[in-house]
């Protein structure tokens, strides 16, 4: 049997790499005061739907919607903005002396679409989401944060890409202006486009297949019809983003897939040669209104989320070896019955004491045994014959220098920390 397609298995040597990277994205967020929350992987369908947006790929198509055995619509989740906006309502959290409320997620999201490398139906993000804030400070924030997260894994061939989407009158404008520009074409369009253009069409501009049609090259960009307040909102977040040094392109183009957003928007870019025909690593924005929208209270928003999958696969396309240690402190090599049953003291010893250490349990030669200390790269070989038995010692081999000393047993665990 094998896995379903999209999914992947994560086996020892590269979970330690998902491990370190997870490490680091939560230390990271620790230091930027963002603190874990875990949420369902499964929600009320009607979550996404009014989160995310009905008019969205995500929400039509792209979903793992079931009826469950009490006749209620579940989703697995395909993002995690919206579960989290859910409980920050839910448990009151814009209640907390602490504004904003500064949260991080790590897990798994699903999504049916077409895998390829670097897009899978369950994949891992790390996201932020900062709620209860409309500074541009905070927007530069998170960005600032998203940005790092590549940079101290030693990224360089990063593009951030911003733009702003505008409050609602600027869209309310823009949409305007969208319909009136794409409606003499709407024949041309396909067939997605032309219910878009009714519905929702700015999601027109995000389009896969009409992308190189003349009219998406003409279509009147958000930046023109941003009114006063989101054009200075937008102007002070790229001011924050100039005094932090953080380099960004402004693309007008850029719409995002999610229906939710608002005034910032940004997304970052692998430019790293070789790293595949997806080149987006992150995303997010500004989501003034989906707290309403959910049932909160009125609540400025913003977060942004990355995948793992897509962060390691651009980790080697720019050769980065993650320094990850898997070195076993001690292998015990034990010869004789008598040495067998020490050496099951012994190993137990040292791992309560702090040490990794591991021991044959397929009866090898003690040739053997020597080997498989070499293969898990075991800093000391520790062995028990039954001369060092008969004599209360162990023989100690410092496997870097080669260097060998007979050690009295009982002192085994205080000598080994003294050198590890
Ligand atoms: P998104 O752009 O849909 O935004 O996804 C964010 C990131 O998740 C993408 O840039 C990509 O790295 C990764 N991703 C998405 N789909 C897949 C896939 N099928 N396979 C692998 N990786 C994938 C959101 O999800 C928003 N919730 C981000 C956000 C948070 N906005 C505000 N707060």
């Amino acid at each position: 049997m094998k896995g379903p397609r999209g999914t992947q298995d994560l086996l020892p040597g590269v979970t330690e790499k998902w491990q370190y990277v997870e490490e680091k994205l939560k230390d990271l967020s620790s230091r930027y005061n963002y603190h874990e929350i875990r949420t369902p992987i499964f929600e009320h369908t009607e979550l996404f739907q009014r989160g995310v947006g009905d008019t969205t790929d995500i929400v039509q198509k792209e979903m793992y919607t079931f009826t469950d055995k009490g006749d209620r619509s579940i989703t697995l989740r395909p993002e995690g903005t919206a579960s989290v906006v859910r409980s920050f309502v839910q448990h009151k959290l814009f209640g907390s002396p602490n504004q904003p409320t500064k949260l991080f997620y790590i897990g798994p999201m699903f999504r049916y679409e077409r895998p390829q490398q670097g897009r899978m139906r369950q994949f891992v993000q790390f996201g932020v989401e900062a709620l209860g804030s409309e500074d541009p400070a905070i927007d530069a924030e998170v960005i600032s944060l998203a940005m790092n997260a590549y940079k101290e894994l030693g990224l360089q061939s990063l593009k951030l890409v911003i733009n702003s989407l505008g409050d609602k009158e600027s869209r309310d404008n823009h949409r305007q202006a969208l319909i009136d520009h794409f409606t003499p074409v709407k024949e041309e369009l396909c067939g997605d486009c032309q219910s878009r253009l009714d519905k929702n069409p700015l999601r027109i501009l995000d389009c896969k297949k009409d992308r190189d049609h003349e009219a998406m090259q003409t279509a009147p960009s958000i930046l023109e019809y941003l009114n006063e307040y989101s054009s200075s909102y937008f102007e002070q977040v790229k001011a924050y983003l100039d005094v932090m040094g953080i380099s960004y392109v402004v693309d007008k183009n850029l719409v995002r897939g999610l229906d939710y957003y608002n005034h910032t928007a940004f997304e970052i870019m692998s430019d790293a040669e070789g790293f595949g025909a997806i080149t987006t690593l992150s995303g997010g924005g500004r989501y003034n209104g989906l707290v309403q929208d959910l049932g909160g209270p009125e609540t400025p928003g913003i977060g942004f989320a990355l995948s793992i999958e897509r962060l390691l696969m651009a980790l080697e396309a720019e050769n980065i070896e993650l320094p990850i240690d898997q070195r076993l402190d001690c292998y015990v090599v034990a010869l004789g019955d008598e040495a067998k049953i020490q050496a099951a003291s012994i190993v137990e010893q040292l791992r309560l004491s702090g040490m990794k250490v591991d021991k044959d349990y397929q009866d090898k030669k003690m040739k053997a045994q020597f080997k498989a200390a070499d293969r898990l790269k075991a800093r000391f070989v520790l062995v028990l014959g039954e001369e060092e038995i008969a004599n209360d010692l162990i023989a100690v081999k410092n496997m870097e220098s080669g260097e060998q000393e007979n050690i009295v047993l009982e002192q085994l665990v205080s000598y080994l920390k003294g050198i590890i």
